[in-house]
Order: C-alpha cells, then structure tokens, then sequence
C-alpha cells in the first residue's frame, strides 16, 4: 500500500447514489484520499463528479484500472463487484464491497464497525458492506442482543427510493408530478405507480418461502452480522414514497425479561444511535429528519403487550440508508482497515 496519509483510491459507480455518497463521505470525514478515481460504465465517459471542490473526469471501467489502487469503493452491481473485485484483489487493492456478491461467503467478513468491528482485525483483502435494512436494524439490535440475547425478531420495513439508486429516486419525483397532475403513469425502474402509493419489495419472491430478495438478504446477514446463525428472523420489506431514509418497525423477543426504560437507556448511550423518544410531543424517528444524517434515530420503545412474559419489546427507526445503509458505513470500514 502506498504511504497511508495519501492512498490512491477507486470508487466505482462513482455516477450513481451510493458513489455520490461514498465522494462526500471520503471528503467530510478527511479520509487521506491521495489521488480519487471515480469510475462508472462507458455510459458515463466524459462526465464528471465533483471532489474536494475540482471536477474529476470519470473512466470507464475495465480490467487495467485497479493497477496502483490502494483501496476500492465497488457500488455498482453484483454482476460489476463479481467480474472486477477479483481483478482489484489480484491487484493488491482492498475492496470494500456495497453489492450483496460477497455478503454471504464464509471468508468475506460483513461488518458495521459498531457491531463487529473486530472481524476487519486480519485487515481482510475483501469487506462486504451489508445490506441498508440489515446495516440500521443491527445498529438497535446489537445493543440489545449484547445485554440480553434475542431470540426472535419480527420487522416491518418502510424504504426509501433512493434504496433502488438514483434513477428510482426520479421516478419517485416524475410519479408524484403525475399523481398530482391527475396524468395516468408508466413506470420505468419500479414496478408499480410511485406516486401517493406503496407496495411489496421490488425483488423477487422465492416461490419456496414466499419471502422476497431483500428480505431473504436481512435475515442472512442480521445472523451474520449478529454471529447468531439459529436467530428467528421474519421481515416485510415495503418501498414508500419518501426519497431517502428507510424505517423500520422491529419487534424483539429476548432470553429474559427486559424494561423499555432500560432499553432507551442502551440506545441513548450506543454509538452512532440517537434517541428521537418524545412521547409527550409524539415526536419519533422520521426519514425527513435521518435524512443526510449519520445517525440511526430511534424511538417509541416500548413493551410488545402481546408477549406477557415481559421478553419482548418494539422499537422504530428511521436511518439514511445511502450513509449508514451503504456510504458511511463503507468509509467506516475503510478507516479501519488502514488504522
Ligand atoms: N441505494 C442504496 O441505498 C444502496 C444501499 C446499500 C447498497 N446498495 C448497493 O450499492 C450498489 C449501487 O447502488 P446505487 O443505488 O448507487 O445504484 P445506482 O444509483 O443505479 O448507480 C449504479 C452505479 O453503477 C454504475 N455501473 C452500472 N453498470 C456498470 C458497469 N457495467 N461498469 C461500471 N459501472 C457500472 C453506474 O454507472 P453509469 O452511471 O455509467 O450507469 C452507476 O455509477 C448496488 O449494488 C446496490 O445494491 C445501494
């Protein structure tokens, strides 16, 4: 690796909403970026991106572009990180990797640095970087499961545009103008008419389970992540019509009796957690107000009243899945790897 103070680093699929974030997050938290080169697919030749206030000329992708690169930032695809993640590896280039390619496989750690940190010890060649749901969810989940193991944990998603990528987020935006216009829509990027409506996960529903992608992906990797391969785990995973920030609703069952009160007091004192839990002005967790934070927010902390052994509690969050569900938590990774 070149000297740490001035690394020589890709993001790919610099054009898109991750890699927008990944160049903000890289520039805010002083990551000692020597040279940035922001690569996208041939589309996107002759375009650039913005860092550290100089416009930057992004390349096409290929398989000479990770010669001399420290360290990589892949948010493009599955189909991306599987062909050229290796070639980056092959390299001597670490990669820290937004796509869910590598997420599952035995020897690439999955890791929010909060939670278990200690898996980039080895300084690993290839970190996955979670799912968004999985990412905030484990952030309340976690602070929990140390104190008092859960056993079970049933979620109920609220997600964002932006999650699907920056062509989604404008056909949030065309979908609502022609919701209001009272023009009939025709979706591009979604399945449905965004506009004034929600509906199921845009992935595809395993015949078998009955469960869609991305809830079949926030199981795996909450047990991952949590080092919990028996967790009982169910989610919905839902698109809303709000540009950024995914909400979640988690029920918690845990080994033992546990009291809300107690349970704030964990979330307040968690790191990169804040407590949004005013009952008295009904103010909790909002995507408006996580939006472009680093925080998770959470809120309405109570007992589940359908659990009388006093095990199980519910909980809200809202969280900006393009920072902590994806950017932020990258950089984060990367600021371990090079401590
Ligand atoms: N959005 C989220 O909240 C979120 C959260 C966690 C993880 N992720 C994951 O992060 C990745 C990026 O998501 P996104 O939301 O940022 O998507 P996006 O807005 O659609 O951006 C995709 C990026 O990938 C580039 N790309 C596409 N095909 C390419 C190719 N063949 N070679 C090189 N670059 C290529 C695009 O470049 P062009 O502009 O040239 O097409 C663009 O820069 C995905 O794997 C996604 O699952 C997303």
């Amino acid at each position: 690796m070149t000297d740490q103070h001035n690394l020589d680093v890709a993001v790919v699929g610099a054009t898109g909403a991750v890699g927008a974030e990944l160049l903000r997050c890289l520039e805010r938290r002083g990551f000692p970026v020597g040279r940035l080169k922001p690569l996208a697919s041939a589309r996107s030749a002759g375009r650039t991106v913005e860092f550290r206030g100089a416009p930057l000329a992004v390349e096409a992708l290929s398989s000479d572009s990770f010669a001399g690169v420290d360290l990589a930032f892949f948010a493009a695809s599955n189909a991306v990180s599987r062909a050229y993640a290796p070639l980056a590896v092959a390299e001597g280039c670490r990669v820290v990797d937004n796509s869910s390619a590598y997420r599952l496989e035995p020897d690439a750690p999955l890791v929010v640095p909060e939670v278990n940190g200690e898996a980039l010890a080895g300084r690993p060649a290839l970190v996955a970087n979670p799912n968004c749901v999985a990412a905030i969810s484990v952030m309340a989940l976690a602070p929990i499961h140390r104190r008092n193991p859960i056993q079970r944990v049933i979620g109920s998603t609220y997600q964002a545009a932006s999650g699907a990528g920056a062509a989604a987020m404008d056909e949030l935006k065309a979908a609502t103008a022609a919701a209001l216009a009272g023009e009939t829509f025709e979706p591009q990027v979604l399945p449905h008419p965004y506009g004034f409506n929600l509906f199921s996960h845009n992935t595809a529903i395993d015949p078998a389970t009955g469960y869609n992608g991305e809830e079949t992906k926030v199981m795996a990797e909450l047990r991952k992540i949590l080092g919990a391969p028996d967790l009982r785990i169910s989610f919905t995973c839902i698109r809303v019509p709000v540009p950024r920030a995914h909400s979640m609703a988690l029920t918690v069952e845990c080994e033992r009796p546990l009291a809300p009160e107690d349970v704030e007091a964990w979330m307040a004192e968690a790191a990169g957690m804040r407590l949004v839990n005013d009952a008295a002005a009904n103010r909790y967790p909002m995507p408006i107000e996580a939006s472009g934070r680093d925080e998770v927010l959470v809120g309405r902390i109570r007992r589940d009243l359908s659990d009388p052994s006093g095990r199980s509690v519910s909980l809200f969050l809202s969280g900006d899945q393009l920072l902590k569900g994806a950017a932020l938590n990258a950089v984060q990774i990367a600021e371990a790897l090079i401590a």
